[in-house]
């Protein structure tokens, strides 16, 4: 019988910002990590072409034998979940899961905590303003304005796309003056307007790790959200109100890391990112007909 893993997929390493909150939270279960990084970044890339690398990937998680796949990527969760949960999942994989961090992020911007339903077991912020940084694509697909409005109708919403960011994270360029030049580009127009936000999601895998740059250049009161936390908390929930998925995954505390690019190179970033070395596997994604 194959392993039963939860797969946490994202187009390079960024998502180990997300697996490293994962293993903390939730420890006990066996996880399988895929990083697209000969593709990555998705972020420019259409809706088509991210829709069917988002499906490859998956489908290589699900033969893997990953019975529930967390869609780590922005990107990849604003512009292919919906399609393979509607069309994809119900023809083809009917017993499978895949999860995204647009929802539950949305939810933590809002003010909701796990499992809330909006109206009815908690309030969420009326009025204000929230602003999510993300991809091109990110903020193309309209995904995180689509569901604040669906929970917090009252809030305005600034997406501002931060093109540079996942280059220069790539680059492992974190800190010095030409980062700070081009996160102020992004960042100070969100601070000079009238209703500034008091409340900004990190809506990209990769940008936690430009964190101790972030922070000084945003106002003390503002509140960052980086979404490890956030997701791990909200699939602990998840998990409990879904036993028969829970009941399905196995719990022997392994983790496995996959690459479709040069795995001595992932292995490198992902050390630095969980703090401890990890054994990366080269990786072919079949390609859908
Ligand atoms: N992992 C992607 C995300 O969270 C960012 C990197 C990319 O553009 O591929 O949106």
């Amino acid at each position: 019988m194959l392993a039963s893993m939860i797969g946490v997929f994202d187009s390079g390493f960024g998502g180990l910002t997300v697996l490293a909150a994962l293993l903390k939270r939730l420890p006990v279960y066996d996880y399988l990590y895929l990083g697209d990084s000969a593709r990555a970044p998705y972020g420019p890339r259409s809706l088509e072409v991210v829709h069917s690398f988002t499906r490859e990937a998956v489908e290589f998680l699900f033969d893997a034998g990953c019975p529930l796949v967390v869609l780590a990527c922005n990107t990849a969760s604003a512009q292919a979940l919906r399609t393979l949960q509607q069309r994809h999942m119900p023809a083809h994989r009917p017993d499978r899961r895949v999860l995204g961090v647009v929802r539950p992020s949305a939810e933590a911007l809002a003010g909701l905590p796990p499992g809330a339903i909006p109206g009815v077991t908690a309030p969420a912020l009326t009025k204000g303003t929230v602003a999510v940084l993300g991809t091109k694509g990110t903020v193309a697909s309209g995904s995180y304005a689509l569901e604040l409005a669906k929970l917090a109708p009252g809030l305005r919403l600034i997406q501002q796309a931060c093109p540079l960011w996942v280059p220069l994270v790539e680059a492992g360029e974190l800190s010095g003056p030409g980062t700070e030049y081009f996160l102020r580009k992004d960042l100070d127009p969100l601070f000079a307007a009238p209703d500034p936000p008091s409340r900004v999601l990190l809506g990209c895998t990769h940008y936690p790790l430009l964190l101790p740059v972030i922070r000084p250049m945003v106002p003390p009161a503002v509140e960052i959200i980086a979404q490890g936390g956030l997701v791990a908390d909200r699939l602990a929930d998840w998990l409990l109100r879904h036993p028969e998925m829970e009941r399905r995954l196995w719990r022997n505390g392994t983790r496995h890391y996959a690459t479709t690019d040069d795995p001595e190179w992932f292995a490198r970033q992902g050390q630095a990112i969980l703090s401890t070395p990890i054994a990366v596997e080269r990786v072919r994604l079949k390609s859908w007909p």
